[in-house]
């Protein structure tokens, strides 16, 4: 399976650094234990020229194809679509994800509009001085939902403020990104996106809802392919056929329906 490593911290050999290198020894051991293979590829954020979103809406309203800025993020784009996984990593700076990331975020802000990533699985993770609140992993979680991504683990490593030696990190973080590991590998071998969380079919249904509103004369790129995929239908719950208990997807529907009765 390919696995790709997105580090948004600019510190080398930082904190964030030393937990993808323990996720990645973590993966490497339990694809060998398989009998399977693991190949991950790392992008350090602070290494690629990624500019700021500019505003102009062309993404939006063009494609993304149009975007001016001619930079690095094409080639992420391109090994996202390669991945059957991606693990984004990002130090918390105020209370929340990094620049670097936010700022991938922001110049990826079309998949919300135009989710590419269903039946992809994802692993999202901070590293904090002290103890951080939920808010950044919030930001990494809403976004690739709406790009269509699966969650299958996300947790908030407690480091400190300076860098922690190698053998600290394995001795105290070892079993913890073991477990993590184990469940984001098992999230791309045995297909979990096929079974989506009520969360995940909630988005879906905003999304859906939001879509099934827009004339087809606004937003016409967006709804154009929203229609194409099928997703607009009345019947059709998820992006991708899917494998559920439909209790599970009744009750995302419902609730789907109520938030979106507030914010679309
Ligand atoms: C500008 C800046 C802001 C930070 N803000 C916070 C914060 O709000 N809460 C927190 O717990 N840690 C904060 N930290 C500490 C880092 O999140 C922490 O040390 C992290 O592990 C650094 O990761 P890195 O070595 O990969 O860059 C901040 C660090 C910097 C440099």
């Amino acid at each position: 399976m390919k696995i790709l490593a997105i580090n948004s911290s600019i510190r080398k050999h930082g904190n964030t650094e030393r937990i993808f290198h323990l996720m990645e020894q973590s993966l490497l051991k339990i694809a060998k234990e398989k009998g399977k293979t693991v190949e991950l590829e790392y992008i350090s954020l602070g290494e690629t020229n990624i500019e700021p979103c500019r505003g102009c809406r062309f993404c939006f309203e063009k494609g993304e194809e149009f975007c001016p800025i001619k930079d690095n993020l094409t080639l992420i784009r391109r090994k996202l679509q390669e991945a059957d996984g991606i693990i984004l990593g990002s130090p918390i700076y105020v209370e929340d994800v990094n620049g670097p990331m936010k700022n991938l975020i922001d110049r990826m802000a079309f998949y919300c509009h135009r989710p590419s990533f269903s039946g992809k699985s994802a692993l999202i993770f901070t590293t904090s001085g002290a103890g951080s609140t939920k808010h950044a992993l919030r930001t990494m979680r809403n976004a690739l939902s709406t790009w269509g991504f699966y969650i299958a683990v996300e947790y908030r490593f407690r480091m400190g403020g300076s860098v922690i030696a190698e053998l600290d990190v394995i001795q105290k973080y070892s079993d913890k990104v073991n477990k993590l590991a184990t469940v984001f590998f098992n999230s791309i071998d045995n297909n979990k996106p096929l079974h989506p969380t009520i969360y995940s079919y909630m988005i879906f249904k905003i999304q859906q809802t939001y879509w099934q509103k827009e004339s087809s004369k606004r937003n016409k790129l967006d709804y154009e392919y929203w229609k194409t995929k099928g997703w607009l239908e009345p019947f059709c719950d998820y992006y991708i056929d899917h494998k559920c208990l439909s209790i599970k997807s009744k009750t995302a529907r419902v609730l789907g329906k109520i938030i979106s009765k507030f914010f679309v």
